[in-house]
């Protein structure tokens, strides 16, 4: 948290206590723009919260995140700000996580499948293929105990995770049409840092290559990496449509969000401050959710609009010859985090579907 003089030595006796340097802030790595944000928001507010996160401000996830900055700016008459670096600014996939633990950014808004490296494959239960289908099942699977029990084991490494926020079905692009897994095979396929999803584009035949989402489009472009998934909303914003000839229209895996904090920075919140952040996120959460099928339905009309892409529908038995052949993924999971996550989870999302 950039705060107060009192909140910001705070921070970075946090980070001396840790043994650690304190990252390039906002201030430092962001660039001369971000720098000039940072110092009039210090001005002008008593408290100011950092948040980073990778993708375009068009997406749901980065609207959603504006509409928390708004809330919190109403909800503390302009107390506290939160100063948002979307689109890989600040921090990358691969460096927020850290930059979280080190408390040179303040909150986090990573994929689900993020967690799995950091120590939480069990989050990685959302990234099984065919496990939902439809968001308002995975919202009700969310809210009910698999969901918050998931949250709290962030704990563990003294992360607080503040609630769910969704993207949507993820789809299946390449030069090619990826209707069946015979389409897969030898396909080198971009992917986040999740074993589940590793294992989803080896079962179909393909090769995984993890990248971060930064990196994405430029080894599409570069022909590094033949094809990838995502909902539209981060394919359309990420302009992956210029590198890519067609997208097949799987939805064969879910793309959601945890926002995250660590709990030094929330304690070091005023006790009135947390509720306003809390309120305003509990707001901001479900706006979020409420426009999340919309945002991703106005990115497949621009993409179809465009013509850049070939958008293919597959019918009920070309999805059950996918479901079919990355069923083996849900028990190799099962066997990493223990039979009983993926009993309960299961029962989860039938009870919610
Ligand atoms: C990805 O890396 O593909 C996504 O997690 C990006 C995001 O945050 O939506």
């Amino acid at each position: 948290m950039c705060a107060a003089p009192r909140n910001r030595l705070s921070r970075r006796r946090f980070a001396q206590a840790l043994g650690l340097a304190v990252l390039p802030g906002a201030g430092a790595g962001a660039g001369a723009g971000a720098g000039a944000d940072v110092a009039r928001a210090a001005q002008r507010a008593r408290v100011t919260i950092r948040l980073s996160h990778v993708v375009a401000r068009q997406t749901p996830k980065g609207l959603a995140l504006e509409h928390f900055r708004e809330r919190v700016r109403v909800l503390s008459q302009g107390e506290i700000e939160v100063l948002i670096y979307p689109n890989s600014l600040l921090y990358g996939d691969e460096d927020e996580m850290q930059a979280l633990q080190l408390g040179a950014v303040d909150m986090l808004a990573p994929s689900l499948s993020k967690f799995g490296p950091i120590g939480f494959p069990e989050f990685e239960l959302f990234d099984l293929p065919f496990m939902f289908d439809a968001t308002a099942q995975v919202h009700r699977t969310m809210q009910g105990a698999v969901g918050r029990e998931l949250l709290d084991l962030l704990s563990r490494q003294r992360l607080l995770g503040l609630g769910y926020l969704d993207n949507g079905f993820k789809h299946m692009s390449a030069n090619r049409p990826l209707l069946a897994p015979a389409d897969f095979v030898g396909l080198r396929v971009r992917i986040q840092s999740s074993r589940v999803i590793a294992h989803q584009m080896r079962a179909l035949g393909a090769k995984p290559v993890v990248l971060t989402f930064g990196e994405t489009h430029r080894a599409l472009a570069a022909g590094v990496v033949d094809g990838t998934e995502n909902p539209v909303s981060n394919f359309w914003t990420q302009r992956m449509h210029q590198a890519q000839t067609d997208l097949s229209l799987t939805a064969h895996g879910y793309l959601g969000y945890a926002i995250v904090v660590h709990q030094q920075f929330w304690q070091y919140l005023e006790p009135a401050d947390r509720a306003v952040v809390e309120q305003a996120l509990a707001e901001s959460l479900a706006w979020g959710n409420a426009i999340a099928q919309q945002e991703n339905d106005e990115a497949l009309a621009a993409l179809r609009a465009s013509g850049a892409t070939r958008i293919h529908a597959l019918d009920a038995v070309q999805r059950q010859r996918l479901r079919h052949a990355t069923r083996g993924v849900h028990e190799a999971l099962a066997a990493r985090i223990g039979a009983d996550w993926l009993r309960r989870m299961r029962g989860a999302a039938a009870a919610a579907a």
